[in-house]
């Protein structure tokens, strides 16, 4: 039986050379392998109380809108700047290629929430940090964070870890 990594591809020297990107449009696309998605990443929170899904933009909002409507709770959104309609808390930050901010609507989530947050990869972790670090100015409890994809070498892993976040990722 095919695993969840046998349906995502590797593209090199993308978006930059150097860089060997994981691309989870092949895994988006077959039925089987979201639907595995899906489920393993529900899998691994199984039993803990959730009360929203925060998706990170842009591939965390395929897979935590799915989750979000299987769980039967509200999705909310960080987005890249200037996205974001309302009024914003931001969040600088930095990537394997580059430099972005991420911001949250400041009344997406009432302080004591649980939250999980969902992203499809976790390379450095700067995204997820700032991610967690908008939801915590908010108040949110961080149930923890879900990921298809973890890129160990790249450290993300550890630095959530040594936030004291609780990591689940299906392939590495
Ligand atoms: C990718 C990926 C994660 C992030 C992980 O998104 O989807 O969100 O990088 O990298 P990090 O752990 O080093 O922060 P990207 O920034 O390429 O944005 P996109 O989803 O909007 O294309
Ligand atoms: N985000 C950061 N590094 C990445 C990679 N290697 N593949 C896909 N998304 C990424």
């Amino acid at each position: 039986m095919k695993t969840v990594q046998d349906y995502i591809r590797t593209i090199p020297d993308f978006p930059i050379e150097g860089i060997m990107f994981r691309d989870v449009t092949t895994l988006f696309a077959d039925p089987r392998g979201f639907r595995m998605a899906i489920d393993q990443l529900i899998h691994a929170f199984a039993g803990r109380e959730i009360d929203k899904v925060v998706g990170l933009e842009a591939r965390g909002f395929i897979l935590g809108g799915a989750i979000a409507h299987q769980l039967s709770v509200g999705f909310v959104p960080i987005r890249k700047a200037g996205k974001l309609p309302g009024k914003t808390l931001s969040q600088d930050y930095t990537l394997e290629y580059g430099t972005a901010t991420m911001e949250v609507h400041d009344d997406a989530i009432e302080a004591g929430e649980r939250v999980l947050v969902i992203d499809d990869l976790l390379a450095t972790g700067g995204t997820a940090e700032a991610g967690i670090k908008l939801l915590e100015q908010l108040g949110a409890q961080i149930v923890g964070c879900g990921f298809v994809i973890d890129l160990p070498e790249l450290g993300g892993a550890k630095l959530l870890d040594q936030m004291g976040v609780e990591v689940h990722s299906l392939c590495a």
